[in-house]
């Protein structure tokens, strides 16, 4: 399945993201710049901040407890699509998801 990230200055880097695996985990494996996942995707840093685009929002679903009290500790500006991408697993509905990466991270 595939993922494309966004980042802040534009630069578009798709990726091949396994059944389960996380956003994260895919933009780490890939050298995707601007997601950091500090913590290893224990919900424990918000380093791995990312907008779901529109289209793919309802899909990737609502964030979880911890993970809205995180993201208040985010950097960038939290939005409606604000995700944890450690926290967006990949799914055959999400295959071709498109994700924007804020500014800054730390
Ligand atoms: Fe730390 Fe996602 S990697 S919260």
């Amino acid at each position: 399945m595939k993922a494309t990230f966004i980042a802040f200055d534009g630069t578009t880097t798709q990726v091949e993201v396994d059944e389960g695996e996380s956003l994260m985990q895919a933009a780490i494996t890939n050298d995707v710049n601007g997601i950091v996942g500090e913590c290893g995707g224990s919900m424990m840093c918000a380093t791995c901040h990312c907008y779901i685009d529109d289209a793919w929002l309802e899909a990737a679903g609502p964030r979880n407890d911890g993970e809205e009290d995180m993201l208040e500790s985010a950097t960038s500006e939290v939005r409606p699509q604000s995700r944890l991408s450690c926290q967006v697993k990949m799914s055959a509905e999400l295959d071709g998801i498109v994700v924007r990466l804020p500014e800054t991270q730390i």
